[in-house]
């Protein structure tokens, strides 16, 4: 899943992951979460054959799908977009997890084993979609425990300010099996970009920061930051 998708990315998981992992992958706004999630996702799915879920909230799928293809990422026919266009229409009184779980298992069925990855892009916006509701913490505990049972592969975008320590995730951070931090560093007037795992259970990885760079649709992780 990491070391034969993104160029470089095997410079910072030494061993790679094993299903079931939910992933949460948190930054600022433009640290290319989105872009990294996609990349890896169509990359691992063009070389094994399987089948993936990314489902969009932030934006639709036309438009995610056209802002890939502005950055120059490859598409992939094994990973399917989905976005809540459709039933946000149908009103207030929708339970959005009971959807995703429905879509979830829909897809186990239809595909069987072949189904093994998904994103939720994001957690920010499902959360302001269910604004209101009681018992969060409850239901995402089951919802994490349903994508284990499903044992996905799963990435969960979840927006978090530069600087912001990983213990004010909040109680996603303790659910989650793993926390990538993308973040983004003004040096000599240019923004670059990196990565850096906070978080990776059953997983040897490195501690420091990687510079990160998309560069002709590819994204690649560079060498090690020191500061
Ligand atoms: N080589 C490049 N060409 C074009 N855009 C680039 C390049 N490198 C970085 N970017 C930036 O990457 C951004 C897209 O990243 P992406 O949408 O994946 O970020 P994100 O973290 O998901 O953002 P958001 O928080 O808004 O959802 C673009 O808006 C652009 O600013
Ligand atoms: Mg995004």
């Amino acid at each position: 899943m990491f070391i034969n998708t993104v160029t470089g990315l095997n410079k910072v998981f030494k061993d790679d992951i094993r299903r079931p992992k939910v992933v949460l992958v948190t930054g600022p706004p433009g640290s290319m979460k989105s872009s990294f999630i996609y990349t890896l996702l169509t990359l691992h799915l063009s070389q094994t054959n399987e089948f993936g879920v990314y489902t969009t909230l932030e934006e639709s799928v036309s438009s995610h799908l056209s802002n890939m293809e502005n950055l120059g990422i490859n598409l992939c026919l094994n990973l399917q977009i989905t976005d809540f266009t459709d039933i946000r229409q149908d009103g207030d009184q929708i339970d959005y997890l009971k959807f995703l779980e429905k879509m979830l298992r829909h897809f186990k069925k239809v595909k069987g084993d072949k189904f093994t990855c998904f994103a939720l892009d994001s957690l920010g916006a499902l959360y302001s979609l269910m604004d209101g509701e009681k018992n969060m913490r409850k239901k995402m505990y089951h919802f994490f425990q349903l994508l284990r049972d499903l044992n996905l592969y799963c990435f969960i975008v979840m927006e978090r300010s530069q600087d912001s320590e990983s213990h004010l995730l909040g109680n996603e951070g303790f659910l989650a099996d793993g926390i990538i931090y993308l973040g983004l560093k003004r040096r000599q007037g240019r923004l670059s970009r990196f990565i850096q795992v906070e978080k990776m259970r059953a997983c040897e990885h490195s501690m420091e920061l990687h510079a990160m760079d998309l560069r002709m649709g590819k994204i690649c992780v560079l060498g090690p930051i020191f500061e």
